[in-house]
C-alpha cells in the first residue's frame, strides 16, 4: 500500500507543472480547467447562499468574497503572490420595504432602485396620478422641456422607463412638485432589470416604485376617461458609509517596474449572486492567478485585481487608478478587464481602442481559433473597471459576453446562478485571456506605451472627479430585452 501511494504521488508530481518551467502560451492554456473554474463558482454561489442571496457592496456576502479570494492568494499561493486590501468607502444604500398600492386598493407588483429614497413613513405617499407624454426614441421625460406645461404639484407622475436615465426624469418631477413618481417598464411583463439612481443624486430626487407595463396601461386609460386615479406608494430605504475592499495580488516573479494587469469586479448587485456577473471574471482571475504561479523566468510581474463596488458605480477601480502617481501608472503596460465573460447565449465581444496594440488581436485570434465569431467593440459605454485604465492612457483590452436578453436573461437577477454559464464560453475565454496574459509576461512587442494624448485619456484629476461623482448613469435602450449591442452592456436605466 505504502510503494502505491508513493507511485501515485509520483504520477501527480509528473503531471503538474514543475516551478522552473518557463511559461508559455499553451503550459497557461492547458492548465486552465472547466472543473476548476466550476469549484470557484459553485463557491461563489454558496457564498451568496449563505449571506442572504448576494455577494453585494455593504453586505455579509461581499466580505465572505474577498475572504476567499485572500485565502487563496495570500494561504494557498502565499509563496509565489504578495497580496494586499486595499480599502475605500462608499454609500451603501438599501430598500428595506417598498409597496405600491392601486387605485382599487390592489396589491401592485413593483421594484426598487438602487438609491431610491424614502418616502415619509409610516403612511408612504398617497395621491393622484398625473400622466406624462411618452418618447420612446429620446427617452421619456429625461429632458427638461418634456415639462414645460406639466405642473405635479403633490401629485404622483406616471412616467414611462427606458432609454434615458431615471435619475433625470425623477429631479424634473421633483422640480415640477411631484410627491414622487409611479415608473412603468417599457415591455411587458414582471421580469424587468433594476436600475440605478446613482449616489451622485442623493438629496435630488423624490421616491419612485417601478411597476409593470400592464398596471399602468389599465391607469392610463381610466385617466383618459377622466377619473381621478388614487395610488399609494410606500418607500423605506436606509443610506449608510461603509468601508470595502478591492484585493490586488501579484506574483513575486517578473519586473515591478513592468506590472500586467488582469481586474474582474468581485461584487454582486443586491438582487443576485452575481455567478456570471462577475463571478465569472473572478474565477478566470484564480484559475490564471494558480496557473502563473506554477512557473519562473517571466519577465514581466503579474498583477490580479478583485474590484470592490462596481456595481455602484465602478467604485473601485477608480479609486485604485485615482490613487495611482503617474509613475506607478506608467509601470502598468497593460490592463485586461473581464467582466462577465460567461454568458448562457454568449457573444464574443473583444473590446479596445486605438491604444490597445496587439491586446485585443491576441484574444480574438485564439476565440477565432476555437470557432468562435468575434466581436469588435470599442470602451464608449464607459461601464465596467476598464475606465480608470482608459483614462490614464494605459493599454486596454477586454473581453465580454452580453447582458440581458438573450445572452444573458437572469442579468442582475436572483437567477444569476450556477445554471446561468455557459461553461464552454468561459472556459475558451479564460484559455484566451491565458495565451494572451503569457504572451505579454514575457514578450511586450506590440504593445504601446502608455498614451499622453488619446480622445481617452483623462488624467488622474478627471478620474478622481469621476470616483467623487460616482458613476453616471448613462443613456441606453432598455432594461430587460432591448439591450442591443455589447456597447450598452452595464447600464440599466
Ligand atoms: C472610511 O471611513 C471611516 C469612518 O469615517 C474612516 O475611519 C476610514 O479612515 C475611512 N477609510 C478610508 C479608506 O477612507
Amino acid at each position: 500500500m505504502k510503494l502505491s501511494r508513493q507511485a501515485g504521488s509520483a504520477l501527480l508530481l509528473a503531471s503538474t507543472a514543475i516551478a522552473t518551467d518557463p511559461l508559455t502560451a499553451d503550459r497557461l492554456e492547458a492548465d486552465i480547467k472547466t472543473d476548476e473554474l466550476q469549484r470557484v463558482l459553485w463557491n461563489l454561489n454558496h457564498i451568496a447562499d449563505r449571506n442572504g442571496g448576494n455577494r453585494a457592496f455593504g453586505e455579509p456576502g461581499y466580505k465572505a468574497s474577498v475572504d476567499f479570494v485572500v485565502e487563496r492568494a495570500q494561504g494557498r499561493f502565499h509563496p509565489e503572490m504578495n497580496t494586499f486590501i486595499q480599502p475605500f468607502n462608499h454609500t451603501y444604500d438599501k430598500t428595506l420595504e417598498i409597496k405600491v398600492t392601486g387605485p382599487d386598493g390592489e396589491d401592485v407588483f413593483v421594484i426598487s432602485p438602487q438609491y431610491n429614497p424614502a418616502t415619509p413613513l409610516p403612511g408612504g405617499i398617497t395621491a393622484s396620478l398625473i400622466n406624462t407624454p411618452v418618447n420612446d426614441e429620446a427617452g421619456s421625460m429625461c429632458a427638461e422641456s418634456d415639462w414645460d406645461g406639466i405642473d405635479a404639484t403633490g401629485k404622483l407622475a406616471l412616467v414611462k422607463r427606458g432609454v434615458c436615465a431615471v435619475s433625470d426624469k425623477l429631479k424634473f418631477a421633483r422640480a415640477k412638485g411631484a410627491l414622487g413618481v409611479i415608473l412603468y417598464n417599457q415591455a411587458p411583463g414582471i421580469n424587468y432589470a433594476t436600475p440605478t439612481l446613482g449616489a451622485e443624486n442623493i438629496g435630488q430626487l423624490v421616491p419612485v416604485g417601478i411597476v409593470p407595463l400592464e398596471a399602468a396601461e389599465a391607469w392610463i386609460a381610466r385617466l383618459g376617461a377622466g377619473e381621478d386615479v388614487v395610488v399609494s406608494l410606500l418607500v423605506d430605504a436606509i443610506a449608510d458609509t461603509r468601508e470595502t475592499w478591492n484585493v490586488i495580488s501579484e506574483t513575486k516573479e517578473g519586473d515591478p517596474n513592468s506590472v500586467i494587469m488582469l481586474g474582474a469586479h468581485l461584487d454582486s448587485v443586491q438582487q443576485g449572486p452575481g455567478v456570471n456577473d462577475d463571478g465569472s471574471g473572478t474565477a478566470a482571475l484564480l484559475e490564471l492567478m494558480g496557473a502563473v504561479k506554477n512557473y519562473k523566468g517571466f519577465k514581466n510581474k503579474i498583477r490580479f485585481a478583485w474590484w470592490g463596488a462596481e456595481e455602484s458605480g465602478l467604485v473601485g477601480s477608480l479609486y485604485y487608478t485615482s490613487q495611482l502617481s503617474p509613475a506607478e501608472a506608467d509601470k502598468i503596460k497593460y490592463y485586461f478587464n473581464y467582466d462577465m465573460i460567461g454568458s448562457i447565449e454568449p457573444i464574443y465581444a473583444v473590446g479596445s481602442d486605438e491604444n490597445s496594440g496587439v491586446g485585443p488581436q491576441l484574444l480574438e485570434e485564439y476565440l477565432v481559433a476555437q470557432g468562435k465569431t468575434v466581436e469588435r467593440g470599442g470602451f464608449e459605454d464607459g461601464n465596467s473597471d476598464y475606465v480608470g485604465f482608459v483614462e490614464l492612457g494605459i493599454p486596454t483590452a477586454m473581453l465580454f459576453t452580453g447582458a440581458g436578453e438573450p445572452w444573458d436573461p437572469c442579468y442582475h437577477q436572483a437567477c444569476d446562478t450556477l445554471d446561468n454559464i455557459n461553461w464552454d464560453a468561459l472556459t475558451v475565454n479564460t484559455k484566451a485571456a491565458a495565451r494572451a496574459l503569457a504572451r505579454f509576461a514575457n514578450d511586450l512587442s506590440g504593445v504601446p506605451a502608455r498614451a499622453t494624448t488619446s480622445p481617452n485619456l483623462r488624467g488622474r484629476a478627471k478620474i478622481t472627479q469621476e470616483f467623487r461623482r460616482w458613476k453616471r448613469v448613462a443613456e441606453e435602450g432598455a432594461s430587460h430585452g432591448k439591450m442591443c449591442s455589447h456597447k450598452e452592456k452595464k447600464v440599466v436605466v
